[in-house]
């Protein structure tokens, strides 16, 4: 028997908040609750830090879904803790709702734009696109970070020749590690990519959130997001979690590839997040020792016309060449270690075409917010 999300609401809306005496679905504290077969995931939404309330509403949380969902149909419930000042409750312990009005975002104040690089598949060159446009955007004098948001894979390490610890302030925020002026985060600075690969969809969303939250990112003008790879669960609630300004697609030319990214697109449409444009990544095969020639391996403008066809811009292609590869495996991107070569200045021209689409887009559109994903009782 699988189980359905309203029983697990209808079970939350036995537990009673002590403070606020009132459920905690009505209080609408329960955050991106997400069933898996047999195994429930939520966040448990609190303004300040509590343990002993925390573990209480846990206790609680738990044994309300065992007393009314079958018990053989769950095995395993994972309640995560949010500590959101943004949450803090109207009045004190007295019966009044939670502030119901849109709260203004204050999680990542200090940044601009915040751009997703995405894909629908993975090895289409996602990371390094999100690593050169980041060291490119940085070489034009603007304050630029670089979120790696896949777990399971993180690049932003080896790309960026990263080997050391961040360092944690007073305030026991995280400090990104800056290389070739950008800054950077990654999951791989922090925990050991093999037992990254247990994490199940709801823990790799909470730790998205953190990096959002407990990183002292400082003004930005821009953070690039390097997304995991799909258009499932864990990408949707990225994109939801976070206030996106607006996303680029990657794409090889190949059919594969164009019908995933189509899929990336699709899914951004879906969340009302601008897509910026659709870049063609080893768009053709340049040898070095022949460097005045062109394969088209992958087949023929296969993501231009993609952009053309789903009328979004489409902001330029990258070749396959051999150091692009390298460069990366070394420890700094392309853009960085050989600026004046033909592909740094191809991802330039691409940054440039960025910044272009996002100035349009802020001109156009009122700023993303965060998709307000919480349950509605
Ligand atoms: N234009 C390119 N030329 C040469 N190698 C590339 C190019 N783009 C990506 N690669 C290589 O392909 C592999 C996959 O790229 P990556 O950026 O990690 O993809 P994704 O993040 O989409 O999984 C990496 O080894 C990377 O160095
Ligand atoms: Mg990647």
């Amino acid at each position: 028997m699988s189980i359905h999300k309203e029983q697990v609401k209808s079970a939350l809306s036995q537990v009673i908040h002590p403070e606020y005496k009132r459920d905690l679905i009505s209080l609408d504290l329960i955050q991106d609750l997400i069933i898996q077969e047999k195994y429930i995931s939520f966040t448990l939404e609190l303004p300040r830090k509590d343990e002993r309330l925390a573990d209480h509403l846990k206790r609680e949380c738990t044994a309300a879904i065992h007393k009314f969902i079958d018990p053989g149909a769950v095995t395993d419930i994972t309640v995560g803790i949010n500590i959101s000042r943004q949450r803090e409750l109207d009045g004190d312990a007295d019966n009044t709702a939670p502030a119901s009005k849109p709260q203004p975002e204050t999680v990542l104040g200090g940044v601009k734009n915040i751009i997703a690089v995405a894909s629908g598949k993975g090895g289409v060159g996602k990371s390094t696109v999100a690593a050169n446009l980041a060291v490119a955007l940085a070489q034009t004098g603007a304050k630029v970070g670089l979120l790696d948001t896949d777990i399971y894979g993180p690049s932003v390490p080896t790309m960026f020749g990263v080997t050391e610890r961040p360092n944690i302030t007073t305030q026991k925020k995280l400090v990104p590690i800056e290389k070739f002026g950008v800054h950077l985060v990654s999951m791989g600075f922090l925990v050991d990519t093999d037992q990254a690969m247990i994490w199940r969809g709801p823990m790799v969303t909470s730790a998205v959130k953190q990096f959002m939250q407990e990183v002292a990112w400082g003004d930005l003008d821009y953070m690039v997001l390097d997304m995991p790879p799909g258009t499932g669960d864990i990408q949707l609630t990225i994109v939801q979690t976070v206030p996106l300004t607006g996303a680029v697609i990657v794409s090889t030319p190949q059919t594969v590839a164009l019908d995933d990214a189509r899929k990336g697109v699709a899914m951004f449409n879906k969340v009302n997040v601008p897509v910026l444009g659709i870049i063609e990544n080893m768009a053709y095969f340049v040898p070095d020792d022949m460097p005045e020639k062109k394969y088209y391996i992958f087949g023929r403008h296969g993501a231009r016309k993609l952009a053309e066809r789903l009328e979004v811009p489409f902001l330029g292609e990258v070749p396959l060449r051999e150091r692009v590869r390298e460069t990366s495996d070394l420890g700094t991107p392309i853009v960085a270690a050989e600026p004046s070569s033909p592909s740094a200045i191809g991802f330039k021209e691409i940054a440039n075409r960025v910044e272009q689409s996002l100035i349009v887009r802020n001109q156009e559109k009122e700023a993303t917010r965060k998709i307000d994903i919480r349950i509605r009782p």
